[in-house]
């Protein structure tokens, strides 16, 4: 039931099952890429330097079910730049939810949380990347206003685009559609 989820900050306890929320939320594209591409991404999500380094860095809200996280969104504040991401974006990274609570606004939520946080801490761009293969992603964040900018370069070989909300501009939604 919708009532049982409980949203809420998450922390470094919150670790191991932010890995494995990550494999099996992000488990459904084993079909769509390649053996050898799943491989990278699965190599990726269980990169324990790389969840070190996020969770250094992030806000990361979650939602739990009796206990469980079923739900996870990353909010890098501005001042984390890299190949994609110019210095002064903050950035939404790994944006996912358990295959059996999809379709209850989870993502959505979690989302609104990051923009909400973003507002408040004075962030006036949010960045994110997502793909050809992500379609309910790509639903949900042009809910928000996120408006599409360029293709991107990725090692998983198919179509991922950079998207961005600009926060200063007082037509941006940063609402859910
Ligand atoms: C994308 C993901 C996080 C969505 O989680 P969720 O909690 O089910 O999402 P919500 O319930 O908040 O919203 C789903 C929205 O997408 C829509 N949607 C679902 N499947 C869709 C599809 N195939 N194409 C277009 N829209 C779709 C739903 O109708 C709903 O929109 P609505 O409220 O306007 O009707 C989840 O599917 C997931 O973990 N996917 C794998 C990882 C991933 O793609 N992450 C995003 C990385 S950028």
């Amino acid at each position: 039931m919708t009532n049982d989820l409980i949203y809420r900050p998450g922390t470094v306890n919150d670790r191991q099952q932010l890995k494995e929320l990550g494999l099996i939320a992000y488990g459904e594209f084993a079909n769509t890429l390649t053996p050898e591409n799943w491989g990278k991404m699965e190599a990726s999500l269980s990169d324990e330097e790389k969840l070190t380094q996020l969770l250094d860095t992030a806000k990361v809200y979650v939602c739990a079910h009796r206990g469980e996280i079923v739900g996870m969104a990353y909010l890098v504040p501005r001042g984390n730049p890299t190949p994609i991401y110019p210095a002064e974006w903050s950035y939404i990274r790994l944006v996912g939810v358990h295959p059996h609570h999809r379709g209850k606004g989870i993502a959505k939520t979690l989302t609104q949380q990051c923009i909400n946080y973003a507002k408040r801490t004075g962030e006036k761009t949010i960045g994110l990347h997502t793909s050809e293969m992500m379609d309910a992603a790509r639903h949900i964040y042009e809910g928000f206003g996120f408006k599409m900018q360029q293709e991107i370069d990725n090692p998983f070989g198919v179509k991922y685009w950079l998207y961005s909300l600009d926060l200063t501009n007082n037509n941006a939604k940063g609402q859910a559609a």
